[in-house]
């Protein structure tokens, strides 16, 4: 089966946040956002979805259901949706984990906000590698626990763990939590089986738990592999997962992720103070997803490969003092474009207004990102191609 990537979709009275939801999350109230270019002519390169329709089974899946006109309160009870995830993961990532591990919410960032605060005490620390998903620092924040960050260190183009920097702070014991990302939000690394392995061991070693958001691990370029971290360490309860179909087959309005809690007594804590229910189309739309939607994932993958080349080749002709390397996973291109803008601090405020595109800014990710924009390339090309123009005509100055 085919599927049409390139063909662009209006998502204009679909309350898209992509769409209408920048300002918020975009602009802080002291920004002035006071664009050369008008609303309908913004390009929207922020929030981490996709402009592209869902598998078909998926739609399918959902139409069938929706026939069925009952919406009542509902609960993922089948064993088969738990059975296809599990294949799944078997499948696509040679792990085997024990189904009853597996608890739902309505969202990975619920899941985040929910196990820190189970997991930290209000005096305790919670540690992140910068630069970050800001999200996790939030999680911090609600729980009212110090955040502690360990920055990425930049290594012939290529992120790397200060593993000494980790491990000395990993030792505090006031810090019990590690919210990891793997593979990396923004960076777009996957790390090796040996990186995490020292992670994983770095962190028992000195008590910590692991909140591993994989919520990408899908999204991987053609070629690479991906490890959960806990497959590393089946013995060991102390490494949760988050995993979700949302970024995978662009449902995250279904808001419905699965977490894997191998820790009796804190699964039980997260099962009494969770809600225990689902949106009945987001069951049946994630079950289809896992079930039917390998072909289309493969398809989309291939699709994001050309717009990581499109981009790479297009910085190199157009903007050759921009540092870029193709994201090992992610939809997410990570563009050092400091050489054009040394003094420039707010980035996403600088793009929105010259360009009319809405990037986030390497100051969006908690810190270490400075002179960095995150583009999603999750876009037809042309979308791509546009961005990039407008972003190349206001760095060149013409
Ligand atoms: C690392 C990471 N975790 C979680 C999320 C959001 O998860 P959800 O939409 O399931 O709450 C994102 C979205 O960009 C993300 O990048």
């Amino acid at each position: 089966m085919s599927f049409d990537f390139n063909t662009p979709i209006s998502r204009k009275n679909t309350n898209a946040m992509s769409l209408l939801g920048y300002r918020d999350y975009l602009f802080t109230e002291t920004d002035a956002f006071d664009s050369d270019y008008s609303d309908t002519d913004l390009i929207p390169m922020w929030i981490a979805d996709m402009e592209f329709k869902s598998p078909p089974s998926v739609i399918d899946a959902i139409k069938e259901r929706a026939d069925h006109g009952i919406f009542g309160y509902s609960q993922i009870f089948d064993q088969e949706f738990k059975s296809i995830f599990l294949r799944w993961s078997e499948k696509r990532y040679d792990w085997h984990f024990n189904t009853e591990h597996l608890v739902f919410s309505a969202g990975v960032i619920p899941a985040l906000f929910n196990l820190t605060k189970h997991c930290c005490a209000k005096d305790e620390n919670v540690l992140i590698f910068t630069p970050s998903y800001a999200f996790f620092k939030l999680a911090a924040d609600r729980g009212g626990n110090t955040l502690v960050t360990s920055d990425l260190r930049h290594v012939d183009g290529r992120y790397e763990i200060d593993f000494e920097d980790f491990e000395e702070k990993a030792k505090d014991p006031k810090t019990t939590l590690c919210i990891f990302c793997n593979p990396h939000n923004p960076t777009g690394r996957v790390w090796s089986v040996e990186e995490l392995r020292r992670v994983g061991e770095i962190a028992l070693e000195n008590g910590l738990r692991i909140l591993s958001d994989e919520i990408h691990c899908d999204l991987l370029r053609v070629g690479q592999t991906f490890t959960p971290l806990a497959k590393l360490f089946p013995d060991s309860d102390l490494i949760i997962t988050c995993m979700a179909a949302s970024k995978t087959f662009n449902m995250a309005g279904f808001m419905l992720a699965q977490t894997i809690i191998p820790e009796d007594s804190l699964r039980n804590t997260w099962l009494k103070s969770e809600l225990p229910v689902q949106n009945p189309l987001s069951i049946v739309a994630v079950q289809a997803a896992y079930a039917n939607g390998a072909e289309w994932l493969d398809a989309l993958r291939s699709y994001l490969d050309g717009n990581f080349s499109f981009v790479a080749s297009y910085l190199k002709k157009y903007l050759p003092e921009a540092k870029f390397r193709i994201a090992e996973a992610t939809n997410l291109a990570w563009v050092n474009v400091e050489a054009y803008l040394p003094n420039e601090e707010n980035l996403t405020l600088f793009f929105a207004n010259k360009a009319g595109v809405l990037l986030e800014g390497g100051n969006m990710f908690v810190s270490n990102g400075d002179g960095y924009i995150r583009l999603n390339l999750a876009c037809p090309r042309v979308q791509v191609e546009k961005c990039l123009e407008r972003i190349a005509k206001v760095l060149l100055g013409h």
